[in-house]
């Protein structure tokens, strides 16, 4: 007979602990633990497990095998994340921040599906079915023949899913409301989500369908509560975005069917969200050009290369532990070039208020954006603007020295196509260079910083 048990678990990470505490051993963080109460004892677990199960059929890895259907949805943005559309069969998460965006996405996805014939259905259990029709009836997508639902309990969806003729496509609006009944703790905590998802990502594999559970992601940027949902989907993507920007990125962070270092970019606008085929053009649109401190990154998400705006402030500081703050590039890499530019190259900076910002709200990872860092700092430093027209990228090394990067050749076309005329970078290999476009190769940064500083010179002499 299954019993209930009270157990405490952490919101954050899943962590199970046996009594209550304020901050949660495994993962470190404050409040999040929550009683629930777990079936446990005979009966709780699922029933193959006490049958004591028929044995699995052993198949050689190299059978054959058909290669896995997707759901092309027709917005190209959308597909380059998953790898050329949703698998059939599988089931992905799409988590960000509310208000970001994401049940508008996957309504215009779902629209454009059921436009192709296939048979959608967009379970919302955060807005009743008149809000939904409303939003789609205002961004003219409401003829496409989506098929809509109100519900939160996962038998009720489960069931409404069966009846029917089988869905290509399911949209579950969100993970976080759903409950079901086989758990008695509340809905929203790891327990329910978990228990949900595993529902849901059951009846993808088994009907067939690609299932996309939307989740909302807390202030620190993981999915609330269930990032033991992570694990069980095949697909993680997260749509992000600044709420004082219009532009919005969806970014692949998990794919079991394909690469996860692609970036789709849509813009939102009054009718709804729209993609962005060029977005280099987009994140260098308010660009001011004379400004020194600024210098254009020519950086790669994934396949396709994105030119953006690095901009440093270098301020002299009234306080003893001079002020740091970086927005869209890691902190830590801030503070290797700076110790580069102290140690190796002899520049003055350490002492001073540093700010660097990635311009339009885009998070850059890659180490190829060190050289255009140091460039705006040496710049804002020096008070000279950089050439308008030059683009930059290369990774710096502790030594001082600047490192070739991949795919030199496709930043410097996309730079060629936008208008740049000069690029700043390591040292190429052949057959990187495309013709028309001047390049300097560096070999040590502290070159670079003498150029830019006796530039800086030239135009104030004149
Ligand atoms: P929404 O898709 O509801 O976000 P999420 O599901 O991630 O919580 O989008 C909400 C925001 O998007 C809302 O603040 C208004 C804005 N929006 C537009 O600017 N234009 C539109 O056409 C739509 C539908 C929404
Ligand atoms: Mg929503």
């Amino acid at each position: 007979m299954a019993k209930s048990k009270s157990t405490f678990i952490c919101q954050a990470c899943g962590a199970v602990s046996a009594r209550w505490q304020g901050r949660c051993e495994s993962c470190g963080e404050w409040n999040t633990i929550v009683e629930e109460l777990v079936d446990s004892g005979v009966g709780a677990g699922p029933k193959s497990a006490i049958a004591g199960g028929r044995p699995a059929e052993l198949v050689p890895l190299d059978g054959e095998t058909e290669t896995a259907a997707r759901l092309v949805t027709g917005m190209a943005e959308l597909d380059r994340v998953t790898g050329g559309g949703f698998v059939m069969g599988s089931a992905s998460l799409v988590g960000g921040d509310p208000g970001i965006g994401k049940s508008t996405l996957l309504l215009q996805a779902a629209a454009s599906m059921a436009g192709q014939g296939r048979r959608v259905i967009y379970v919302s259990g955060e807005e009743a079915v008149g809000q939904v029709r409303l939003r789609a009836q205002r961004l003219g997508l409401a003829d496409q023949g989506v098929l809509l639902a109100s519900e939160t309990n996962v038998e009720i969806i489960l069931a409404t899913l069966q009846k029917g003729p089988a869905p290509d496509f399911v949209i579950i609006d969100s993970i976080q409301t759903l409950w079901t009944d086989r758990v008695e703790s509340a809905p929203g905590t790891v327990t329910q989500v978990r228990t949900s998802a595993q529902a849901l990502t059951r009846f993808a594999k088994k009907s067939g369908a690609a299932v996309v559970l939307v989740g909302h992601v807390t202030k620190d940027g993981q999915i609330a509560g269930p990032r033991v949902v992570e694990h069980m989907v095949d697909a993680v993507l997260y749509f992000e975005g600044d709420s004082s920007h219009t532009f919005r990125i969806l970014r692949g962070v998990k794919n079991r069917y394909g690469a996860t270092d692609e970036i789709g970019v849509f813009e939102m606008s009054m009718g709804g969200l729209r993609e962005v085929a060029n977005p280099s053009a987009l994140f260098l649109d308010q660009r001011d050009k004379d400004a020194a401190g600024s210098a254009v990154f020519a950086g790669m998400e994934g396949t396709r290369p994105v030119l953006c705006e690095i901009q440093a402030l270098v301020a002299a500081s009234p306080l003893g532990t001079p002020r740091r703050a970086v927005v869209g590039w890691d902190a830590s890499r801030l503070a290797m070039v700076l110790a580069v530019l102290e140690t190796r190259c002899g520049v003055r900076i350490g002492a001073n208020d540093i700010y660097l910002n990635v311009a339009g709200g885009l998070k850059i990872a890659e180490p190829a954006a060190d050289l255009a860092v140091a460039a705006a700092l040496i710049s804002s430093l020096t008070g000279s603007p950089l050439p308008h027209d030059a683009v930059y990228f290369g990774e710096i090394s502790l030594a001082g020295g600047i490192r070739p990067v991949v795919h030199a050749g496709l930043r410097l076309r996309e730079a060629q196509k936008l208008g740049f005329r000069a690029a700043v970078t390591g040292r190429l290999g052949p057959g990187d260079e495309p013709r028309g476009i001047d390049i300097s190769e560096f070999g040590e940064l502290g070159a670079l910083v003498g150029r830019i500083a006796a530039n800086g010179r030239k135009q104030s002499a004149e």
